[in-house]
């Protein structure tokens, strides 16, 4: 099986090779808790045999589901946020040509709504979807979440107003819980299609559910070889693999290495614009897992080389509590040569015959040699190519580690009581019912 890489290499110096094999006693015990669900947050590890037990039945459904939107619409938007989004962006994100016009795709266009409160936003989405066909898969594993309610309450009264009601519920699929919720409520009402989110499956671990496999396959990907390719990955990361062969072990034991030394800011960086939601996923599922009870490595993000020039300064010379994780890509999907010019005004005739991705391979290493220089260690992690395959492996790679993680850092991983906090403000604002304590007292403070 070929599969993604990682490199700690450019760790050493910063710590030791024994300060990450230093964790293997207490990571294998850590994986057998996962298997066995014996750790923290136990009845959330749905996801840990997920890739494997992901039945040709249930892919072909999510499949023909997908299918019928191809033929149906030009455009699907899924209402959804946090994990209910971030995953299949991601993906979609990766994998799509960005600059293909709508006229010109094979697949439906898929945009995102409810991830958002915007007022601009949802107008210019709903400017476009005007004289377009088009449905709506609306995703919420609790079904109360706020911001994708109030995006779908707008924009199931559009699909009804421009297909009638029956025609609008048709094109529309709701994925949520089995029994609970608000949205589950009204599916059943509506008569939608629906697709369960396993009780025992978190909103960011829950991209290789209909979530994102769903808005994945619409796009016109294979989600066969993504989910296959996350098999292979928990077989590699299961407990009878070596520590040392073991890609999340070694992630998740010298990143909390690095932080015992005071590195406590992660930085994921690409190399390809295709990666940037790859990092807001990562950022979501290892900021929410890990960030609880004062503890945690704040997951930060850059593309580079944009932010070679804006963040670049910084990194370099700024506080030394960073480490960066270079996403990078071995192979591009495609070749662009630089060419000769004949009057070499911008000096760059050194460069004629190579390759975009050469200079860019390079600019990856200077750059890396430079930040390690200037005290920021670096991790290496190496897709072979940017397909649904090492992205599945990604996916469960990024997923088992960070599980691995909190563990390490004695965090419940698996739940974010955190979030409540700014809902509780907002509804005490907007002087939701039931809220009328919470309303008296921030009101006092305003
Ligand atoms: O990871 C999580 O569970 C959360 O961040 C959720 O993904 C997010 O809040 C969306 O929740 P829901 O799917 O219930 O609307």
């Amino acid at each position: 099986m070929t599969k993604i890489k990682i490199d700690y290499s450019k760790t050493l110096g910063f710590i030791r090779k024994e300060d990450i094999f230093g964790f293997q006693g207490e990571i294998n015990a850590h994986i057998e808790a996962l298997y066995k669900k014996t750790g923290k947050g136990n009845d959330f590890l749905g996801w840990v045999n997920l890739p494997s037990s992901i039945s040709f039945e249930a892919l072909k459904d999510i499949q023909l589901t997908a299918d019928q939107f191809k033929k149906d619409c030009e455009i699907v938007v899924v209402v959804g946020i946090g994990g209910s989004y971030l995953g299949s962006k991601a993906v979609i994100d990766a994998l799509s040509d960005n600059f293909i016009q709508l006229k010109e795709r094979r697949n439906p266009l898929v945009v995102f709504a409810g991830q958002n409160i915007s007022e601009d936003y949802m107008t210019e989405l709903r400017n476009m979807l005007h004289s377009r066909s088009w449905g709506i898969v609306v995703i919420s594993k609790s079904g109360t979440t706020t911001e994708p309610a109030i995006a779908f309450r707008i924009l199931k009264t559009d699909l009804e107003k421009k297909y009638g009601k029956e025609n609008a519920a048709k094109r529309t699929v709701a994925i949520t819980d089995e029994k609970k919720g608000a949205l589950r409520t009204l599916a059943t009402q509506e008569g939608y299609k629906t697709f369960v989110i396993p009780d025992d499956v978190g909103g960011r671990f829950s991209v290789l559910t209909p979530v994102g496999l769903l808005p994945i396959a619409i796009a016109g990907f294979d989600i066969t070889q993504l989910v296959k390719g996350a098999v292979d990955m928990e077989k590699q990361t299961g407990a009878s693999t070596k520590f040392e062969d073991n890609p999340a072990a070694i992630y998740a034991a010298t990143r909390n290495a690095l932080l015992r030394k005071g590195k406590g800011i992660e930085i994921m960086v690409n190399y390809n614009p295709k990666l940037h939601y790859v990092a807001e996923w990562w950022k979501q599922l290892y900021g929410e897992s890990e960030g609880k009870e004062g503890k945690g490595i704040f997951p930060a993000s850059v593309d580079f080389t944009s932010d070679l020039h804006s963040m670049g300064q910084y990194i370099q010379e700024g506080q030394r509590n960073l480490f960066e994780t270079v996403l990078s890509i071995a192979q591009p999907d495609s070749k662009v040569v630089i060419e000769k010019d004949a009057t070499n005004l911008d000096g760059l005739n050194f460069l004629a015959g190579k390759r975009m991705d050469e200079v860019n391979k390079m600019a990856e290493l200077g750059t890396i040699i430079a930040h390690v220089d200037g005290n920021v260690p670096n991790i290496r992690v190496e897709l072979p190519l940017l397909n649904e395959y090492f992205l599945g492996q990604l996916i469960y790679f990024y997923e088992i580690a960070c599980g691995i993680s909190g563990y390490i850092l004695g965090v419940n991983p698996f739940d974010q009581p955190g979030v409540e906090a700014y809902k509780k403000n907002m509804f005490a604002l907007l002087e939701k019912p039931g809220f009328e304590a919470e309303t008296k007292a921030i009101k006092a403070r305003l």
